[in-house]
């Protein structure tokens, strides 16, 4: 889709992190931005914020876990600016721990707001695009969907299905005027998950697996729609060349993340917040 002044979009997890970066770049070029998230102190400041800026957003307090509100953000979309042109399901959760030491509905939650929810309303929203031959669909997953992180093995598991379900999407949409995409940042600094679990503990990311900002998964974004492309990675260092070596031999990129030091930073996470939680 690459004319976007005018459409309207649908931004998933826009209170915090990077789906206000994602807002604010999508208002930029013209768009009308509904911004979904549980918090509704958080979406009033980001959409006060694009009106200051002359931009056109609402927001649109909702738990993405609980299904029964999906159709309700649709319709609401449709009410205000007429249609749906762009669903970015960007709202996800993550637990960094061992495997073991999950609940079942921690399992469940992670599965459900990554992936069963931005499914959902992929359903709820390709009728109308298909009908008139316009609009694209964009998940934000994660280079742990491509090499799943330890400790993070739901969340991993979700990002790989996103990746997935996009994969197929785009191949059923082929010739229909309507475009998916996935995009797969690595170590978001600044804001974000990542910032929040292990920058404010004082844990940095290796410096060779790199790292990408907000903003730089936003321009991801948009250059995304604007150019319908299927897969995208946000991240300095060079990624394709890892991954591609990576499906060749699995075991050399294990030994090549360790040698980075990506599984002892996530396990360094871990061991916080267990050393925190034994000292409550
Ligand atoms: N940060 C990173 O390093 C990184 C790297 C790779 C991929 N990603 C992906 O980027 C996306 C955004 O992550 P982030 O770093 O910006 O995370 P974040 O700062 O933790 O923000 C997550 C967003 O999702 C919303 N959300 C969480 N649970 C929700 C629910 N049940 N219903 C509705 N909204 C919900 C949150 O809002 P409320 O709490 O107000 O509901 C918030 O707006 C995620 O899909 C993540 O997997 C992040």
């Amino acid at each position: 889709m690459k004319e976007l002044e005018g459409r309207t979009a649908i931004v998933t997890g826009a209170s915090r992190g990077i789906g206000p970066q994602i807002a604010r770049a999508l208002g930029r070029e013209g768009m009308n931005i509904v911004l979904v998230a549980r918090s509704a102190a958080g979406l009033e400041q980001v959409a006060a914020e694009l009106g200051s800026a002359g931009q056109h957003a609402i927001a649109m307090p909702a738990d993405l876990s609980d299904h029964s509100t999906l159709d309700r953000i649709v319709e609401a979309t449709e009410e205000q600016f007429g249609a749906v042109d762009l669903l970015v399901n960007n709202a996800g959760i993550t637990a960094t721990r061992r495997f073991e030491t999950s609940s079942d509905e921690e399992t469940a939650q992670i599965i459900d707001v990554n992936l069963t929810a931005g499914i959902l309303l992929t359903k709820r929203v390709l009728p109308g695009m298909l009908d008139r031959g316009r609009g694209h669909v964009v998940m934000i997953a994660s280079l742990a969907g491509k090499v799943g992180s330890p400790y993070e093995s739901v969340y991993a598991a979700s990002k790989a299905g996103q990746i997935a379900f996009v994969q197929s999407l785009r191949e059923e949409l082929h010739g229909s005027g309507v475009g998916a995409s996935v995009v797969c940042p690595g170590f978001v600094v600044e804001s974000g998950m990542w910032a929040d679990a292990g920058i404010s503990q004082g844990i940095r990311q290796p410096r060779l697996a790199g790292a990408t900002t907000p903003g730089a998964v936003a321009s991801a974004v948009v250059h995304a729609v604007q150019r319908d492309s299927a897969e995208v990675y946000v991240n300095r260092p060079p990624m394709r060349p890892m991954l591609v070596l990576g499906e060749l031999s699995p075991r050399f990129r294990s030994w090549v993340l360790r040698r980075i030091g990506v599984p002892q930073t996530f396990r360094k996470v871990v061991e916080r917040a267990e050393s925190e939680a034994r000292s409550e």
